[in-house]
C-alpha cells in the first residue's frame, strides 16, 4: 500500500504493463530525478538515477549496483479495455 506522499510507476515491457512502487530499496529514494525517465538508454533496464541500480524491468530484481540481492515493489496492475488499473497488493 503506499503512504501518503509516497509514488508508484507504470511500465510497458515486451508489451506487458506493469507497476512498482518508486522507491529505490537501496536508499528509499525515487528512481526517477528526471521526471518520468526510468528506463535505460536501451530500454532494457529501470535505472536508479541517484546511484546507478538497475532493475529487471520483468519483475524488480535487481540486475546490479548497490541494490543487489534487493527488489523494487511490484504493485498489482492490470490493463482493460486500454485502461490501466493499480491496486493495493502484491502481485
Ligand atoms: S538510492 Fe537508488 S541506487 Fe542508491
Amino acid at each position: 500500500m503506499l503512504g501518503p506522499g509516497e509514488e508508484a510507476f507504470v511500465i510497458r515491457f515486451k508489451g506487458v504493463v506493469r507497476a512498482y512502487r518508486n522507491r529505490c530499496p537501496h536508499r528509499g529514494l525515487e528512481l526517477d530525478w528526471q521526471e518520468g525517465r526510468f528506463f535505460d538508454d536501451k530500454g532494457k533496464a529501470l535505472v536508479c538515477s541517484v546511484h546507478g541500480a538497475r532493475y529487471d524491468p520483468a519483475d524488480g530484481s535487481c540486475l546490479g549496483g548497490p541494490c543487489l540481492g534487493r527488489s523494487l515493489e511490484a504493485l498489482v496492475c492490470r490493463e482493460q479495455g486500454g485502461v490501466v488499473m493499480v491496486e493495493e497488493g502484491r502481485p
